[in-house]
This record gives structure tokens, C-alpha cells and sequence, in this order.
């Protein structure tokens, strides 16, 4: 798969590469995690930390892209980005869920989308996606057209919310944006039956897709976070917004359509 448009790049053959190479370097996650986990470093605080299998992980999976499609652009979260030639970018995020992993929590996941266009979220159009958690031993993927899916089975977001949502959201590494995040979860609580904290943006948006939790928010997320969990969401028939995407916060929702538009109503009051 080297060279040529976009256009002429299947989705569902992308989605199929990634889930390969999702399996493979989720299941190498596993395999370090058992061995014992080492911190590489902290980055922008003490919160926000690289292990050691972060960074081997992206590396199989860009190298597993480079030998199988040369050419395209990527974007990792532990590795430095490189435009590509062909329409064609893969955003990765090795690890989703760190600090789960660092503490031997079971909910992180290795996320692969391939997007059209350049890295840019406000602009690319995701292709395929798929969030792997090999612990839980699900992987749910998409290709954009085709649906979004759990293993076998089909997905499709939550439509009616009689008790009120299960909502989830994450909070920021910086100390200095937690109040303002504690006060947004305040504004929403009215709405929810009740809130989770996963500790990884790509298995909550997977969840909203799976209809596990009826919605999801979170500001600051990068775009590895979201690239793979917005497509299967979109793909499972919900809504995914981006708001204040001039700030360096962005505001992400994703829900099915009731639910997005009470929480959108709710955030853009409380601005
Ligand atoms: C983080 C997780 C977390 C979210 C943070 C992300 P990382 O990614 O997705 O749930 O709240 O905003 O940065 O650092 O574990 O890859
Ligand atoms: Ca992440």
C-alpha cells in the first residue's frame, strides 16, 4: 500500500490493518506490564507520565506502518510527528490510560485511527479506528460507512435515558485547570444518573459507542486521545462536537443525540 490518493484508500482495509496491528501491540503492552512497569519520565506534571512500554509500543506500531504504508503521515503521542505523501495520516495514541496501566488498573487501550487529510482534527476526515483494551480483552473498531463494532456485534449509542445519563469524563494533567473542571462537573451533575472517570478517553468514547455510558466530555484532549473512540461513536450513530477549539482546551462531547444536546445546552450556558 504505497503512494496514491486518499480517495482511493478503503476504509474497511484500513480498519483491518489496524486492528492487526492494534492485537500486536496491545498484546506486547501486556506482556511489559507483567514484566513489571518503569517510568520513563513525567511530562507536563507530575501526573502525566511515559512508561517505558509507551514508548516501545509506538515504535512497533509506526515501524509496522512504515514497512506496510510507506508514505503515509503519522501522529503519535510519544514520538515526533512526520508528514506523509499520500492523504493519509495515522494518529496513535500506544498507551491510552497511563497512569491505569503504571497502577496495574485494567482500563487502558492501544488507539489507531487512520485519518484523510492533515493531522489536524478541525479538519481531517477519520477513516477507520479502532480502541484495543487487552486486558478487558475487547477490541471495538470502525471504518467510516461501515459501522462501528465489538468484536462480532454492532454497535449503536445509547437513544433514551428514562433514569437520567451515566455520564464520564477525565480531568486535565495541570494542577491549575482543575477547578475549572470540578466546576463544569458541577453544571452537569442535574443531568447525570450518576459519573465514571475511566482514566482513558479512548475506552470512554468507546464506551458511548458500545452504549455502556450515555455520554462522555472532556476538555484538553489531544488528538491521538480522540481520533479512533470519535469515529466509532459517529459510526455507532451518535454525536461527537469539538467547541472552543481556538482555546488550549477544547471542549469534546459525545453522546447519542438527546443526550449531546442537554449537555451542550449545559456547557454553553455555564461559558
Ligand atoms: C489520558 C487519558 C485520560 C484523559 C487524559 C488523557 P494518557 O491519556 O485518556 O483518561 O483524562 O486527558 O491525556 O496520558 O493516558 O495517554
Ligand atoms: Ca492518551
Amino acid at each position: 500500500m504505497t503512494g496514491g490518493n486518499a480517495n482511493l484508500r478503503d476504509p474497511q482495509s484500513l480498519q483491518e490493518l489496524a486492528v492487526d496491528i492494534a492485537r500486536e501491540a496491545g498484546d506486547l503492552a501486556r506482556r511489559r506490564r507483567a514484566e513489571g512497569v518503569s517510568l520513563a519520565a513525567t511530562k507536563s506534571s507530575v501526573a502525566d507520565i511515559v512508561t517505558e512500554a509507551d514508548r516501545e509500543v509506538e515504535e512497533l506500531i509506526r515501524e509496522r506502518l512504515r514497512v506496510e504504508c510507506a508514505g503515509d503521515g503519522f501522529l503519535g503521542e510519544e514520538s515526533e510527528p512526520s508528514d506523509g505523501t499520500t492523504g493519509v495520516t495515522w494518529v496513535v495514541d500506544p498507551i491510552d490510560g497511563t497512569v491505569n496501566y503504571a497502577y496495574g488498573l485494567p482500563l487502558y487501550s492501544v488507539s489507531i485511527a487512520a485519518v484523510a487529510g492533515s493531522a489536524d482534527p478541525e479538519s481531517w476526515q477519520a477513516l477507520a479506528g479502532v480502541v484495543y483494551a487487552p486486558v478487558l480483552g475487547e477490541l471495538f473498531s470502525a471504518a467510516r460507512g461501515s459501522g462501528a463494532w465489538l468484536d462480532g456485534t454492532r454497535l449503536a449509542v445509547n437513544t433514551e435515558t428514562p433514569a437520567g445519563a451515566l455520564l464520564s469524563t477525565g480531568f486535565g494533567y495541570d494542577p491549575s485547570t482543575h477547578d475549572g473542571d470540578l466546576a463544569t462537573v458541577r453544571q452537569i451533575m442535574p443531568l447525570a444518573r450518576d459519573l465514571r472517570r475511566m482514566g482513558s478517553a479512548a475506552i470512554d468514547l468507546s464506551y458511548v459507542a458500545a452504549g455502556r455510558l450515555d455520554g462522555y466530555f472532556e476538555r484538553g484532549l489531544k488528538p491521538w486521545d480522540f481520533a479512533a473512540g470519535a469515529l466509532l461513536v459517529e459510526e455507532a450513530g451518535g454525536v461527537v462536537t469539538r467547541s472552543d477549539t481556538a482555546s488550549a482546551r477544547p471542549m469534546l462531547v459525545a453522546a447519542g443525540n438527546q443526550v449531546h444536546a442537554r449537555l451542550s445546552a449545559i456547557l454553553d450556558n455555564g461559558k
